[in-house]
This record gives C-alpha cells, structure tokens and sequence, in this order.
C-alpha cells in the first residue's frame, strides 16, 4: 500500500494544465503516494449544481493531504453556488492559511526575503455577515479567543522551527475590542514557546515596512482579511502569482495550493506556469513529513528558474509542458 493519500482537485481553468503537471513533477520525484482525483468549481456546479459534490469532501476528508488547482466563482449571485475553496476550508476546519514568500530567480523580484505569513482562516471580516439599513451598510468582524489562540499557536511553532523572530500584526489601535482580542490571545501563546522575539506591529505601517524591508520578516500573523491583502503584496514582492504557493492546514486535514486563481485569459493554452502549484505541492511534503523530497523539489524549482526555461508570465517562451519537463529532469 502507498504511504500516502493525495486527493487531487484540480478545478477550473488552469487548475487542469497545473494539477496533471505537478502531479507528473511528483511521481517523478518519487514519492510513495496513491492519488485520488476529485471533482471541484463552476463546471462542476453547472453540470451537477453542486461546486463541492459530497464523494469530493470525502475523499479530501479520507486523503493525507489535498492538492488543490483553483475554481472559478461568478462575480454575479448565482442561486445555489458556493465557492468551493471557503466551503472545503470551513469543512476541513483548516484554521491557518501558511503564505510563504521567498526570494527566487524571476523578474522583479525583491532579494533576501524569507517570510511566511500566517493568516487566520475561519473569522474575522469573511464571516461575510453583511447587512443594509438603507444607505447605511454594516459588516461582522467575528473574533474568538479559541480561533486567535490556535493560529497563534501554530504560529509561533512556526517561527521557532525558522529564525525565531515573530510579528503579531493588528490595528488593535483603532479596535482594541475585536483587534485587541487577537492580539493579546497570540501574545499570551507566543510567551509559551520559549527563545521567540515577538514584537507587534500595526498593519499600515507593516505594509510599508514590507515594501521597504521585507527581509527583516520572518513568520508574521494576522487576521482574515489583513492576511488576504497583505499576501498579495508579498507575492508581489517576491515574483508574482505564477511563482506563490499556500497551504490551508487544520487539527486533522490539509490542503494545498497555489495563490493564484483559475486565470481564465489564458486557461486552455498551455501556457500557465505551475511553478505555484509545485510550490505549494513542496509544502505538502513538508507537511507529509517528506521533508527531503520537499528539499529536492524547491532546488529543482530554483535551478530551472534560475537557467531556464521560463514561462510567459516570467518573460519567457516555455510552454506548461516543456516547463514540466524541465522539472523532471530535474528531480528525476
Ligand atoms: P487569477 O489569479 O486567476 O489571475 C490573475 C492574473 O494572473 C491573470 O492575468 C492570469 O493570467 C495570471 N495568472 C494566474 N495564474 C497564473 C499562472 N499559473 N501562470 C501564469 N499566469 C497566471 O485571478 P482573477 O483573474 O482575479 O480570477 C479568475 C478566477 O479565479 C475568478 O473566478 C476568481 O474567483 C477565481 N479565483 C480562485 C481562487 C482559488 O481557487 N483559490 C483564488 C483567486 C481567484
Ligand atoms: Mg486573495
């Protein structure tokens, strides 16, 4: 029997080149799993008129790990829908979305930084209690001392297991009572793991910090949606969504994937680059406890990005394929 369980999403758009191109960079790597391919998005939904069909859930649920492409979802109100990303992170309960962001040999890219940015996953504003009293508008921001402590937690393990440095990020300034909560709760965790240097740090001033000296971050945590924006920026920082990786991890689940979404002005070309997907794949490795495997990954990423070939979003020609290629080679 393999060793391990990956249950296979691959979505819409360009979740389908990306999934079968890291799924082929994996069983050239070697790694002793079984894959289970299951349904997810839009196409899905219209076909059957559900984005998360039930034998999906139970296969990411009965998995090790989730490897995830990306769905599409309307930018209208569709009756029914749902976005199968936030449903499959709520029913996995995968409390911490882990945003790496590191330096790599691609266009644009800032040098020296190594961060992960750890953003609470459950609450915060994308509880999406939205109402409206006429011309006014108000939306719930949920915190609670249990989801603030568990993703402090996580956290600060995070940060000792790298450079030990954390930073708590707040605008507990502006909203003591729901901000304030979070802070102190992830401090209090924090003072538990011993050697950590834990500082906070308002979310403005972070963003600026970020953009002049990203280097100087190690693990940084924050609520939902500080930690939606500023994952973007460092993405941005560090080369861009074809290159950003992520993991959603829970008490019992995990699931990985890339930044970026199903891209539908390229999807069906050839041209995406998977590098994200790669990426986010060396993460579930890690998380898999393959942290050698995960190693040889990440060098083979670097050393075809750093000679080529490249991917159009990265300035080159490569197709999907001949970037997969390259990978195998690689890692092979
Ligand atoms: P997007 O991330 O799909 O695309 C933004 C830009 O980046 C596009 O120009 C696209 O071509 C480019 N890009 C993205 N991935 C790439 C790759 N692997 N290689 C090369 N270029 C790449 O974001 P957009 O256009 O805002 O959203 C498109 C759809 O994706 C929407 O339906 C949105 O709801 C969904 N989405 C899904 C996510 C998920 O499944 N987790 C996350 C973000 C968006
Ligand atoms: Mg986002």
């Amino acid at each position: 029997m393999a060793k391990h369980t990956i249950c296979l999403i691959e979505g819409d758009g360009v979740g389908r080149e990306v999934i079968p191109a890291a799924r082929r960079v994996l069983e050239a790597l070697g790694v002793d799993a079984e894959f289970v391919s299951a349904e997810a998005g839009w196409e899905v939904f219209e076909r059957r008129g559900a984005s998360v069909p039930g034998e999906t859930l139970d296969a990411a649920r009965a998995a090790d790990a989730v490897l995830f492409g990306a769905t599409t979802s309307p930018s209208r109100r569709v009756e029914g829908f749902f976005s199968a990303i936030r449903y499959l992170r709520r029913e996995l309960d995968l409390f911490a979305n882990l945003r790496p962001a590191r330096s790599r040999a691609v266009p644009g890219c800032v040098p020296g930084v190594d961060l992960v940015i750890v953003r609470e996953n459950t609450e915060g504003l994308y509880v999406a209690q939205e109402r409206r009293y006429g011309d006014t508008a108000i939306a719930d921001a949920v915190i609670t001392r249990s989801a603030s402590a568990r993703v402090g937690r996580l956290a600060a393990e995070l940060a000792a297991r790298r450079r030990g440095d954390l930073a708590v990020v707040h605008k507990a300034n502006v909203l003591p009572v729901t901000q304030g909560l979070f802070l102190s709760t992830v401090l209090e965790e924090a003072a538990r793991v011993p050697g950590l240097r834990v500082r906070d740090v308002i979310v403005d001033a972070c963003a600026m910090h970020l953009v002049r000296d990203a280097a100087h971050f190690d693990v940084l945590v924050m609520t939902n949606l500080f930690g939606d924006i500023l994952s973007d920026l460092t993405a941005g920082l560090t080369g861009g969504l074809g290159v950003a990786p992520s993991g959603n991890v829970g008490e019992r689940h995990a699931l990985f994937e890339s930044v970026h979404g199903s891209a539908p002005d390229i999807a069906g070309q050839g041209v995406a680059n998977p590098t994200a997907t790669v990426l986010s794949a060396a993460m579930m490795l890690d998380h898999l406890g393959e942290g050698a495997l995960a190693r040889r990954l990440e060098a083979a990423v670097d050393a075809t990005l750093q000679e080529g070939p490249r991917t159009r979003d990265l300035g080159g020609e490569a197709s999907t394929d001949t970037f997969t290629q390259a990978l195998i080679r690689r890692v092979s």
